[in-house]
């Protein structure tokens, strides 16, 4: 095996995920158990409760549903398997991901209008009620919660509040927010959240979460579109013995189980929020004191991860920039905002300031080296 693959000392991700991980989640991971183990299955359901536990809702109300696949597949399930054959999606978007949720609309033919807004714009809440109002076909809502293209963090709550007003379905995609921003689906009328294995709760990549509100999913049977993604089955499986359909990511699973616990035993999401505003901070102070702008107005900025512009020297490549940190241990990533040349640097994952302090101090020494100070 080559040293890259052994060194102990892995580079430090300052992405939007896979996240950095502590060294017992990974090792959490080195077992084998069956899919049908009696720990196995007793494993995910401690898990599936602290996933309704940590939402912050009763388990009489909602649900949690654990789907293989990343981020992206648990979307289309709540897509593909909840909207009704006669139902029609409002996408809001400000951002990539808010036009995936489109994408998947679109690719299964399900009828579908967007409220589409810049990618530093927070979505118009008059504009949603009115849409809300005018057109009586639309039966569910869709927005990101933090659009992890720029960092923007969107008005769920407000969002939430005229959805149930308007008496449709609501549905968010938290993926990259979900346990690190405070947070309640009942509050905030959400009746099918979406997050993953690898972002805020620190656990490794291998499948989507969805919690869902009972009373909703038990309204879509004969909606799925397609077998897999089928999330009323997928639950109903879960429901009846604990066990998944088709084969489970099992040692995915047992660095999840490790992760919650973690989390848990740092504080909850309000201390984990802590640390991750914390780093946010360390890194919006640092990268301005060394001239970096900001994409968006702090007001509109989440702390889970923060676009920056290109400086404007003719010495800056972005590609040149990139290569020199990954090269001192820091993964930072690429932009993906339409508007500006931009590159994102993530504050979430087993990271810490003083983590940050040391990025800073690698963002220093490479743009000395590209001669722009
Ligand atoms: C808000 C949001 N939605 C969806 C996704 C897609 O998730 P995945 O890449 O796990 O499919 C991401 C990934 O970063 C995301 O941040």
């Amino acid at each position: 095996m080559s040293d890259k693959l052994t060194s102990s000392k892995d580079k430090i991700l300052f992405t939007p995920g896979p996240l950095t991980t502590s060294r017992t989640v990974k090792q959490a991971m080195l077992r084998d158990l069956g899919s049908r183990d009696f720990e196995f299955i007793q494993t995910v359901a401690d898990i599936r409760a602290r996933l309704v536990q940590l939402a912050g809702v009763s388990p009489n109300d909602y649900a949690a549903i654990i789907l293989q696949g990343s981020g992206t597949y648990a979307l289309e399930a709540v897509i593909s398997s909840t909207i009704p054959p006669d139902g029609k999606l409002l996408v809001i978007i400000n951002g990539a991901y808010g036009r995936r949720t489109e994408a998947i609309a679109k690719t299964h033919k399900i009828p579908n209008v967007a409220l589409t807004y810049p990618e530093d714009t927070q979505p118009d809440l008059a504009q949603i009620e009115a849409m809300l109002a005018a057109d009586r076909a639309i039966t569910d809502v869709a927005v990101v919660h933090c659009e992890t293209t720029s960092g923007i963090l969107n008005p769920i709550e407000a969002i939430g509040a005229l959805v149930k007003k308007a008496g449709r379905r609501y549905f968010v995609d938290a993926m990259s927010s979900f346990g690190a921003v405070p947070l309640n689906l009942a509050e905030s009328a959400i009746d099918y959240l979406v997050t993953s294995s690898n972002k805020c709760i620190e656990g490794v990549p291998g499948f989507g979460i969805i919690l869902v509100k009972r009373a909703t999913l038990l309204q879509t049977e004969g909606y799925a579109r397609t077998i897999s993604l089928n999330l009323l089955a997928q639950w109903q499986g879960l429901e009846k013995d604990g066990q998944f359909r088709f084969t489970p990511p099992t040692h995915t699973l047992l660095a999840f189980h490790q992760a919650l616990i973690e989390l848990e035993a740092e504080g909850g999401i309000a201390a984990r929020a802590a640390r991750y505003r914390a780093n946010h901070d360390a890194l919006i102070a640092g990268m301005s004191a060394l001239g970096f702008e900001t994409y968006l107005k702090l007001a509109d900025q989440s702390y889970i991860i923060t676009s920056f512009r290109y400086p404007k020297h003719p010495n800056f490549s972005f590609e040149r920039f990139y290569k020199a940190l990954n090269d001192k241990g820091y993964v930072i990533y690429p932009g993906k905002v339409g508007s500006a040349d931009c590159f994102r640097i993530g504050t979430i994952g087993r990271i810490f300031p003083s983590d940050v302090r040391d990025l800073l101090s690698a963002i220093r020494e490479t743009i000395t080296e590209m001669g722009m100070c």
